[in-house]
């Protein structure tokens, strides 16, 4: 049975739960976040990853922030909210799902305050919005699911970068959902997962998450990528996002950029599969969307054990642009967008969602 309903993320009576990936599979364990600054360490650190996942995080660590407040007045109340919100942005900069978050939070907020409400009617408010955007964010990754799985083969190869599954998202994941949704339809998929460098969210994350659902998963190294696609093993790219712009661009996790070079080289779809609160209209191109550059470490070392001489330089940039050109299409909740994306993106960020292709 292909359930791909992890325990990524929950709320808890007082606490906001989430398992550990960065412990992911040798320890499956959970750590309790007790107030917002909590959550925004558990963001900053990657204990929760993945842009939608960190959206629903954000949303529950400022309901949790404002519960536990004392602040007595509205006014008082209102400062301390729009501190942690900032505390809560100041987190991770590239996944546009953390700024969508805190906005649907600040706007669900202003309304209470402005309706009169109590503090404490305030708090279950915000309780409520960011329950209901953990549950949005589900049934978006299935409607994402059922649009994508039609681009899957039959019998289709899939290959994917990073992790956008289950544990990225509040359950069932993206571009794993496409792959969960096609395996669901009785499509016979294969799943070949780079390991994706340096923190191994595919040899982790991807490759634990698939087993669990019992789907045929080949990991490699990221540099196996060309061989494999130039010996035609694989019919279809999938990856998520976690910022697209409005002309298509798309930035992903470091080495997208590469797999989808290589795939257009070797003539093979290259798909992307994203909510729409990972699209940002507000920036052109992905020469806007800010990279976040993450400490050397994660390069340096694997596990405890350096394997970087001492005085090397060291870059390690998150994540790359992939340039719209590359893309064959966006999958969303609302339908797959087609190019030109300048077009087909603001209508489906404009739409209920019908589900056709734009
Ligand atoms: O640094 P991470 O692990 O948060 O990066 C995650 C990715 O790049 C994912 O592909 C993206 O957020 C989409 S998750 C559905």
């Amino acid at each position: 049975m292909i359930c791909g309903m992890l325990p990524t993320i929950e709320w808890r009576d007082d606490a906001v739960v989430m398992v550990d990936q960065r412990k992911l599979p040798e320890q499956e364990t959970y750590v309790e976040c007790r107030s917002a600054r909590d959550v925004a360490r558990a963001i900053r650190n990657m204990v929760i990853r993945g842009a939608p996942a960190i959206g629903v995080a954000a949303a529950m660590g400022l309901a949790l922030g404002v519960r536990r407040s004392r602040a007595r007045g509205a006014v008082r109340l209102a400062a301390e909210f729009h501190g942690l919100c900032e505390l809560m942005a100041a987190s991770r900069p590239t996944a546009v799902n953390l700024f969508w978050a805190i906005d649907r939070m600040k706007a669900a907020f202003s309304e209470a305050a402005r309706a009169g409400r109590s503090p404490a009617e305030i708090a279950e408010v915000l309780v409520a919005a960011a329950r209901r955007i953990h549950d949005e964010d589900v049934a978006g990754c299935r409607a994402i699911g059922a649009h994508g799985a039609a681009v899957v083969p039959e019998a289709g190869r899939v290959l994917t970068h990073c992790n956008a599954g289950a544990l990225a998202t509040g359950g069932y994941g993206t571009a794993l959902g496409v792959i969960r949704a096609a395996v669901e339809h009785g499509k016979q998929v294969a799943v070949f997962a780079d390991e994706t460098r340096p923190f191994l969210q595919g040899a982790r994350l991807t490759a634990w998450e698939l087993l669990r659902d019992g789907i045929d998963t080949t990991v490699i190294a990221d540099g196996m990528a060309g061989p494999l696609l130039r010996e035609k093993r694989v019919d279809l790219v999938v990856v998520g996002a976690d910022r697209i712009a409005a002309n298509g661009d798309v930035a992903n996790k470091i080495g997208t950029y590469t797999v989808a070079v290589l795939a257009r080289e070797h003539d093979v779809p290259f798909y992307v599969a994203a909510p729409v609160s990972t699209i940002d209209l507000s920036v052109a191109s992905g020469d806007g969307i800010p990279i976040e550059e993450r400490g050397e470490r994660e390069l340096t070392h694997i596990g405890a054990k350096r394997m970087v001489p001492v005085g090397a330089g060291v870059w390690n940039p998150a994540f790359d642009v992939t340039p719209h050109a590359l893309i064959a299409g966006i999958i969303t909740e609302h339908g797959i967008c087609r190019p030109p994306y300048a077009e087909s993106l603001p209508a489906a960020c404009a739409q209920d969602g019908d589900g056709a292709e734009r």
